[in-house]
């Protein structure tokens, strides 16, 4: 069974024409994928049908076989990680630690085990220096990736990135490339949008292009 599936699904914003026209996609938990595709092609609308935070005109999105409309947000959420197009708006605290233990705090896990967690993730994604920083002063690379350990912290099985290398110079670009090898390593599943084709031709997986409202493979 595919871990998201898109069953002849078109979606628009407006009663224009379409801009996702019967779309068929199916990708496995633990593949890589890209997606790339000119300015307002629809890569980010793709990104939000897949998560549910867009619900389609018409056809299904089927998160491990389930129609995903019928899914909370915050249960999609436990399985697919996504980082938005632009990082900041995904950080809510005024400090790392504050913003990565949030939900934890929420859900009453205990403190001990909470600093555990932001301590691993920190460590993973090698911002153990930003932990005690407030999350005003970070550069937007350091934004970055602590929106991504905020992901990483629930344990999803499934990344969707948009535009993870906007704003990166070529040292952060590389970090990312080493943290997206070694998420696939350990057995999770990541779709990329991007229109970075350099960085995308680093990993091996389905390259889709999204063009007139249709995808290509
Ligand atoms: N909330 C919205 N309401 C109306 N139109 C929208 C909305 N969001 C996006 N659009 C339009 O839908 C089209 C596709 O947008 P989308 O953000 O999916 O493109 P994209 O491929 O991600 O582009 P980019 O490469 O610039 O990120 C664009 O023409 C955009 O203006
Ligand atoms: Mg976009």
């Amino acid at each position: 069974m595919s871990f998201i599936k898109f069953e002849n699904v078109s979606f628009n914003y407006q009663h224009q024409k379409l801009l996702l026209s019967e779309l068929e996609l199916s990708i496995d938990s633990n593949s890589f994928t890209a997606v790339t595709g000119p300015n307002g092609s629809g890569k980010t609308t793709l990104g939000k049908l897949a998560m549910g935070i867009l619900k389609p005109l018409s056809g299904k999105v089927l998160l491990e076989g389930r129609d995903i409309s019928t899914m909370s947000l915050g249960k999609v959420g436990s399985k697919i990680g996504y980082l938005f197009q632009n990082p900041e708006v995904q950080i809510f605290a005024n400090t790392v630690i504050d913003d990565l233990g949030f939900v934890m705090r929420i859900k009453n896990i205990e403190e001990n085990e909470i600093n555990k967690k932001i301590d691993t993730v920190l460590d993973f994604l090698n911002i153990s220096d930003l932990r005690n920083s407030n999350t005003f002063n970070l550069s937007y690379g350091e934004k970055q990736r602590l929106a991504i350990a905020g992901i990483l912290i629930n344990e999803p099985q499934f990344l969707i990135l948009d535009e993870p290398t906007t704003g990166l110079d070529i040292g952060r670009k590389k970090m990312l490339s080493a943290l997206i090898e070694k998420l696939l390593a350990a057995g999770k599943g990541l779709m990329i949008i991007s229109h970075d084709h350099k960085f995308i031709n680093n990993f091996s997986g389905k390259v889709l292009k999204i063009s007139g409202g249709k995808i290509y493979e």
